[in-house]
């Protein structure tokens, strides 16, 4: 699986496999490998085609065995690299159901709205873990807790019914104190819904890419440093990492694409550019397909967020080169600054933009396509709805002996405050309230709300928020919403009908793993 060579990698990109970007649909594949310049080996290529499957037209159930465990990956080439993977094998079902990431990344998981789902997970770690499916809407048993982590060598069944319409999920680990350290080994993957949609590129023009960052030794090892200071500031690699390689290219058509986002990384917050200027053009914002198009220049994503992206490739010149420029909107933030706190230990400082992606124009007609009519359709709920619409409830997150904090408490297990109770299918206003010096992308677990207001209580950051503003995209449906110092931000949130305890928590795994985590409990 992760033993996946570079040469084999390559030999996917360019041979038979369907399921790959570069050369899938048609029938004049050999035209194109001939035609287009094909990325130098000094560059690295992985798949980037992994949503492009074809799926049987009938909804079976799914049965899969997936395991955690210690591999190694070819990150940047010729050099093997000790990884924790995800593996995973369809026992029953339709085999399209997964689709093997040729780098460490877990196999990207297909799946669809009503199917049964049976996963038999087993921890091959030499630690205890468990797996979350982020943005699934599941009961509290198949959420894949902390408090549900199991032991190494020991198994997790889970059995659920896919309840989200079509999009872009992911799944990683979730033991408490050991997310940050399990996800930057390697165990991450997606999980895409596939299901009605508009008209949206699909197939080999459908295409995801995993955002992250690492640190690498010049033994070619990962550095994952988790002192205080880390734990602090979060941890940032010197790297850009995407699809599990450094230097990924992307060899794609001059038509319209469906390129799905992930940030992957434990902390870094990133502002993303097209280099040629164009905008980009935003269709989906953690997973759910927003009501009108959004075009920003400087998308900003935090760590966890999803965003699809409508990209028509045709108006570019055959092998022309396009690159997703990402900078740490931290950084360039100069929030910590000043504050001692701004050198992020184990990383080098990069304040210029990093290529996340090269994407290379093979040689095609120009197939320009109509954007869609119509996207998603409007969230059926707003704040109006609250429950609590007079009086949100309040979540102040604050900084003190060098740790996060969430109203002034920590991770304790399953555990609910008063304010952390709330009724099913209600729907209530929370604001979260940061008088931290640092940015905290806040997540509810299996949970999509809307941000219905953003204001200062501090304005002294609103120099830095200044700069990603308008990267900022509030309009659609959210399951992590990025809070900046000094702001209030409140979200209208659908607590729907599984009962039991939830966790919300930073996304920033660094903040996670220290114990910025609480529950909801719904009642
Ligand atoms: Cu990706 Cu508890 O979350
Ligand atoms: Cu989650
Ligand atoms: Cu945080």
């Amino acid at each position: 699986m992760s033993d996946l060579s570079r040469r084999e990698a390559l030999s996917l990109i360019f041979g038979t496999g369907a399921a790959f970007a570069f050369n899938a649909c048609s029938g004049d594949e050999e035209t194109d490998e001939t035609s287009a310049p094909p990325p130098t080996t000094t560059t690295t290529t992985a798949e980037a085609g992994d949503s492009a499957v074809e799926l049987e037209s009938e909804i079976r159930d799914l049965t899969l065995n997936l395991w955690a465990e210690p591999s190694t990956a070819e990150i940047t080439p010729g050099v093997r690299t000790d990884v924790y993977s995800f593996g995973a094998e369809v026992i029953d079902g339709d085999p399209a159901s997964i689709a093997q990431s040729g780098s460490y990344l877990g196999p990207t998981l297909h799946m669809r709205p009503g199917q049964r789902v049976r996963i038999t997970f087993e921890n091959r770690l030499p630690e205890e873990s468990i797996v979350h499916w982020h943005g699934l809407v599941l009961p509290q048993s198949q959420d894949g807790q902390p408090s549900d982590a199991v032991a190494p060598g020991a198994t997790y069944e889970y059995d659920f019914v896919v309840n989200n319409p079509p999009g872009t999920y992911w799944y990683h680990p979730h033991p408490h104190g050991r997310t940050g350290e399990q996800v930057y080994r390697g165990l991450a993957g997606l999980l895409i819904i596939h299901g009605d949609e508009p008209e949206l590129p699909s197939g080999a023009n459908d295409i995801a890419l995993v955002l992250q960052d690492r640190t690498l030794g010049s033994d070619g090892q990962l550095r994952y440093v988790n002192t205080m200071h880390d734990q602090m500031v979060g941890f940032v690699g010197g790297t850009l990492v995407t699809n599990g390689v450094t230097d990924l290219t992307v060899g794609v058509r001059r038509e319209p694409y469906r390129v799905r986002l992930l940030n992957g990384a434990n902390s870094r917050t990133q502002q993303l550019r097209w280099s040629n200027g164009q905008p980009l053009t935003v269709i989906a914002t953690d997973g759910i397909l927003l009501a009108e198009a959004s075009e920003v220049s400087g998308l900003v994503m935090t760590p966890a967020q999803r965003t699809d992206l409508w990209v028509d490739f045709s108006t570019l010149e055959p092998g022309q080169q396009l690159e997703l420029l990402s900078s740490n909107t931290f950084i360039e933030s100069g929030s910590m600054m000043g504050n001692g706190m701004g050198n992020q230990a184990g990383s080098d400082l990069v304040l210029d933009p990093l290529v996340a992606a090269t994407f290379v124009v093979v040689d095609s007609e120009a197939t320009p396509g109509s954007f869609p009519d119509s996207l998603g359709t409007p969230p059926t709920f707003g704040p109006a709805d609250a429950v609590n619409v007079d009086a949100p409830k309040q979540f102040t997150l604050s900084t003190r002996r060098a740790s996060h904090w969430i109203n002034n408490r920590q991770w304790q297990g399953r555990e609910a405050t008063d304010v952390e109770t709330v009724s099913a299918n209600t729907v209530e206003l929370w604001e979260f309230i940061n008088q931290s010096l640092m940015a905290h992308p806040m997540h509810l677990h299996g949970k999509s709300f809307l941000v219905t207001d953003r204001s200062w209580d501090d304005d002294s950051a609103a120099g830095s928020w200044a700069t990603i503003e308008s990267g900022i995209i509030d309009a659609g449906l959210r399951d992590t919403v990025l809070v900046w110092p000094g702001q209030r931000v409140q979200i209208a949130v659908p607590f729907g009908d599984h009962l039991g305890y939830f966790p919300y928590h930073c996304h920033i795994l660094e903040h996670e793993d220290s114990g910025m985590m609480r529950n909801f409990q719904i009642t």
